[in-house]
């Protein structure tokens, strides 16, 4: 065991040093420019780097990807904070960036149990407001949204984690109030704001059987409709050992047979212990801090990223593989540092779940993923 991580480990740290060009992004070979070709390689923009400030995050973002997903600014808590006001501050920053560095712009997302303002589901003694009230809210928000970016913006997250585990509809307000017709609602709403930009079903956990056969009934529901829907999103929030290439795998050979494109939409890979099984993506889970897992607060053993490459790896390869039905992976931020899951789902822990170091370096993984592009293909 201590041997094959030990040829691990110097497989990839040597190939590092070998092609040691990449590091600071000086390198002819970006994943831009390699795996991009296979498919839209994208990063997520912070406010930090929409507004400018975080010059070396932008720097990557511009070299290194294709594609660009807004972090927080474009769901409804910031860009519709209240009935009457949007803001539309960031969002504006977020598309000229794209399109100054000609990237694939995604727009994310329209309708969203969290990050939702408690104005747009709820009256103002805070009771769920009746089915039109909602309807004409949730039509309002998207056709001035897509509306604005009309043209612009390539494709929209339209409704994000609608699905439990288990298959069931999440009880959202969005469900309590309208039942399952939001979903196909909000891709109407969408696709009549604007009719050339492509729509999407995004969701965490489509590994696990019952949700995805949910998602794939809806999917299949809107087709029955004729209404547009292009590509089903999977969230990639991976833990170490869970899910396997292998689940995933699965997951991508179902999406492909009902004729939508596979996108993995938030990929990053914790290196830290996970506190509960199949959390996925699920944006409330707030564990409590625990040092015993938070074990790398000084930086990453070599053999612990030398493990963590291998297994990052591992899924940049299933994605090759799948090329011809995966149109777009999409980190979940740029560099260690800018990470969602060093607070999330325990606070304050140092993780190191990116391409991309706290130094704005490019891990050795990089390295990997510019090798297996270009010596296979
Ligand atoms: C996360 C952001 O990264 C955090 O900064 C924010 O505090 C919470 O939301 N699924 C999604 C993303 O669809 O929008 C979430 O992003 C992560 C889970």
């Amino acid at each position: 065991m201590r041997k094959l991580l030990l040829t691990t480990l110097c497989f990839c740290v040597g190939m590092h040093i070998y092609a040691g060009q990449v590091s600071g992004g000086s390198s002819d070979s970006t994943l831009r420019k390699t795996i991009g070709q296979y498919f839209l390689i994208g990063t997520t923009l912070n406010g930090r780097q929409i507004m400018g400030t975080d010059k070396e995050g932008c720097e990557i973002a511009a070299s290194q990807f294709n594609a660009i997903s807004p972090e927080g600014c474009m769901k409804i808590k910031a860009i519709h904070p209240e009935e009457n006001r949007y803001d539309f501050t960031e969002a504006d920053r977020f598309v000229a960036f794209g399109e100054k560095h000609h990237q694939a712009i995604i727009g994310h997302t329209l309708i969203w149990h969290a990050a939702l303002p408690d104005w747009f589901c709820t009256d103002r003694e805070g009771k769920d407001v009746s089915p039109e009230v909602l309807k004409k809210r949730m039509k309002q928000h998207i056709s001035t949204v897509v509306g604005r970016y009309k043209g612009r913006i390539k494709g929209w997250d339209v409704v994000n984690e609608a699905f439990a585990d288990d298959g069931t509809y999440r009880n959202s307000p969005f469900y309590r109030i309208l039942g399952e017709e939001f979903i196909p609602l909000a891709f109407q709403y969408a696709h009549e704001a604007d009719p050339d930009v492509e729509l999407y079903y995004n969701d965490f956990n489509l590994y696990l059987t019952p949700k995805r056969e949910a998602i794939i009934r809806v999917v299949k529901e809107l087709q029955r409709r004729n209404l547009r829907i292009d590509a089903v999103g999977m969230q990639g929030h991976l833990w170490q050992g869970s899910p396997t290439v292998e689940s995933v795998e699965r997951a991508i050979v179902d999406l492909a047979k009902i004729n939508v494109e596979v996108m993995v939409t938030e990929l990053d890979l914790t290196a830290l212990p996970a506190p509960k099984k199949d959390l996925g993506g699920e944006a409330w889970a707030d564990f409590e801090y625990d040092a015993s897992i938070d074990p790398y607060r000084n930086g990453l053993p070599a053999e612990v990223e030398a493990r963590w490459t291998g297994h990052m790896l591992s899924f940049f390869k299933l994605f090759l593989k799948h090329k011809d039905v995966i149109t777009r992976v999409t980190l979940w931020g740029v560099s260690d540092g800018d990470s969602w899951r060093n607070g999330w789902p325990v606070r304050g822990r140092v993780d190191y779940p990116l391409l991309f170091d706290r130094n704005h370096q490019p891990k050795p993984v990089v390295d990997c993923i510019i090798k297996e592009t270009s010596t296979k293909r």
